[in-house]
């Protein structure tokens, strides 16, 4: 497995585990109405499956729908322009609505999925699995944030680099070797 050799482990299958069922109970004391979970596509498809589950033993039934933004980048900086390859299926208005999105780094695309969603109606909640502080470029804050990353370009746990690594059951960071 020489993918899996060069990644340095960040944070475990067993901390995201614990993590996830936290953010589910704080999710469930606000007594959502109607509850649809929204999961940004592609970086936190794992995530929203395993909150999905998390939200079930936390004694909620939530639906979910799927939205593949993409925002145009020049290798891993993002340029701001955010672009929808593929929309909600369900009528969200008013409906309790958490947003999932692997990580919140400038918020542009968070920031774009909530405005759009709020302006159908419905009452939009943000969950990040991760937040890079530092880096807003838009001004938002998640209502639920699974951990605070470092300022290192992370892979794993849904999360890609060049659509690599996201099989990894944790979230790490790639180390070099001396060829690069
Ligand atoms: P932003 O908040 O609109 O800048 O977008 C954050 C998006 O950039 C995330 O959904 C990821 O897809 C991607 N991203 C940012 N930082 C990383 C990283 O460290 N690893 C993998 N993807 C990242
Ligand atoms: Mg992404």
């Amino acid at each position: 497995m020489p993918h899996e050799r060069r990644v340095r482990v960040l944070i475990d299958e067993d901390k995201i585990a614990r993590r996830n069922y936290e953010i589910a109970l704080d999710i469930a004391k606000r007594e959502p109405k109607q509850l649809l979970i929204v999961a940004i596509l592609k970086g936190s498809f794992m995530f929203a499956a395993d909150l999905m589950r998390a939200l079930h033993h936390a004694g909620l039934m939530p639906q979910v729908e799927f939205m593949h933004l993409s925002s145009y980048r020049d290798a891993t900086v993002s340029s701001g322009q955010v672009v929808i390859l593929k929309d909600v299926e369900s009528d969200v208005r008013d409906r309790d609505v958490i947003l999932i999105d692997d990580i919140l780094e400038s918020g542009r695309t968070i920031a774009f999925a909530k405005d759009l969603l709020t302006a159908r109606g419905a009452r939009v909640l943000t969950c990040c699995l991760l937040e890079k502080p530092g880096k807003r470029a838009v001004s938002i804050k998640a209502d639920f944030i699974g951990f605070t990353c470092p300022d290192l370009f992370v892979v794993g746990y849904g999360m890609d680099v060049a659509h690599s690594y996201r099989q990894l059951p944790y979230i790490g960071v790639v180390e070099m070797d001396e060829a690069g």
